[in-house]
């Protein structure tokens, strides 16, 4: 065959979109049917951070913070589908299964489901169970251990969540990290914070907490890279994790989008660098940047250093305003956008005929520990 009747043949042929977009319309089709007949025996719970064709199905769209609160208040459900990543699954499982909620369901179970188990978070890998417990004995040569509280970001495994419940420690999420801050420090001397240097950083020098009080622990180098007395003068010991997504914004955007736009007003994630929130002219979590957007007049220009999915829905919601990326390249995070319809799909499916798979179920002895650690956090807003 010549290449142009090759060419010919392919031009004869229905083209790929048109094949996949009626897939895609036959995939809605079956997950509205699906949900309509599991009514509320199914929650599906989506982060902002997902892609549009996931968030259409989702009961409650949220932050880390909202995403938690909702799977504790779970009661009617059976399964819930968590389209986010594996950290957040695992808080639902702990949080819907918690020995009080299963008290009130008689003993029942929520299976959680993770559409993809390959959906985790290169920041929570940052920090395991291993290196910061391997930091917390290398540090009580230098400071009083039981005079300082384990903060972790919700963005960190269940055996973290695990030793902050049996150290006395706190979970927080973007939302709530400067009350948890302060209220750790209304009982301890000093913090260690992990994973994300960022929040923990911006949080602290929001709260005033002088910059020479602040140490990065860095888990290759003895006394993470710190004199004794640089630890024994700290109030927070930062890890050095970062979000891949949110560090790649730079106070160079910054000032690109306030020359392309003039008067435009940036809004930044505090996952963002140091340098960024503060050259930015506010930051906080996703559903405050959500809100703020959302209230401010028709007319706005607003630039926002955050997930790329979830700055392009806000454009489309907001039609009356401008609302742009703040840098030209797109930041979308690689583990969200993991999952996709057809995956989504498929654990409707599952969670119809009972056959399930991708059942995120974190063990007994870590579950129990996590709690105490993830309620102290749910009681701090
Ligand atoms: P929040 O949902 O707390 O804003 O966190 C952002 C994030 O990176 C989630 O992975
Ligand atoms: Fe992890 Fe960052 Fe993605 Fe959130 S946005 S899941 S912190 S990599």
């Amino acid at each position: 065959m010549s290449f142009r009747s090759l060419q010919g043949a392919f031009t004869s042929l229905p083209s790929w979109n048109k094949v996949q977009s009626s897939g895609m319309k036959e995939l809605h089709s079956r997950i509205d049917t699906l949900r309509r007949r599991l009514g509320n025996r199914l929650l599906i719970l989506g982060h902002h951070y997902q892609r549009d064709e996931i968030i259409v199905h989702t009961d409650l769209q949220g932050d880390s913070f909202q995403l938690s609160a909702a799977a504790a208040k779970s009661s009617d459900c059976e399964t819930i589908i968590f389209c986010g990543v594996h950290f957040m699954a695992e808080t639902a499982d702990i949080l819907a299964n918690s020995a009080e909620n299963l008290a009130r369901r008689n003993g029942r179970r929520i299976n959680v489901l993770l559409p993809d188990p390959a959906a985790g978070c290169s920041m929570a890998d940052m920090a395991t169970r291993q290196t910061v417990e391997r930091c917390w004995n290398e540090l009580a040569a230098f400071i009083d251990t039981d005079d300082l509280a384990p903060i972790t970001y919700v963005n960190s495994t269940a055996e973290l969540k695990a030793f902050c419940g049996r150290h006395g420690g706190i979970a927080c999420t973007s939302t709530n990290a400067e009350a948890v801050l302060k209220t750790a420090l209304k009982e301890k001397r000093r913090v260690l914070f992990f994973p994300d240097q960022h929040l923990g950083r911006n949080t602290a020098l929001k709260m005033g907490i002088a910059e020479s009080e602040l140490v990065l622990w860095d888990d290759t180098a003895a006394a993470g890279g710190n004199t004794a007395e640089q630890l024994r003068n700290s109030k927070i010991i930062l890890w050095n994790g970062y979000c891949c997504v949110h560090q790649k914004f730079l106070p160079d955007h910054i000032d690109a989008i306030r020359q392309l736009y003039p008067g435009i007003r940036v809004i930044v994630h505090p996952e963002c660098r140091r340098d960024v929130a503060e050259k930015a002219d506010e930051a906080g979590s996703t559903s405050y940047i959500l809100n703020r957007i959302s209230e401010s007049p028709s007319g706005s220009l607003w630039a926002a250093g955050t997930e790329s999915r979830f700055v392009e829905r806000l454009a489309k919601q907001n039609p009356d305003k401008t609302v742009v990326n703040l840098a030209m390249q797109p930041s979308y995070c690689e583990f969200m956008g993991l999952i996709d319809l057809p995956k989504l799909s498929a654990m409707v499916e599952a969670a119809d005929t009972g056959v399930l798979t991708n059942v995120i179920r974190v063990e007994e002895s870590v579950a129990a520990d996590a709690l105490l650690c993830l309620k102290r956090m749910l009681a701090c807003q």
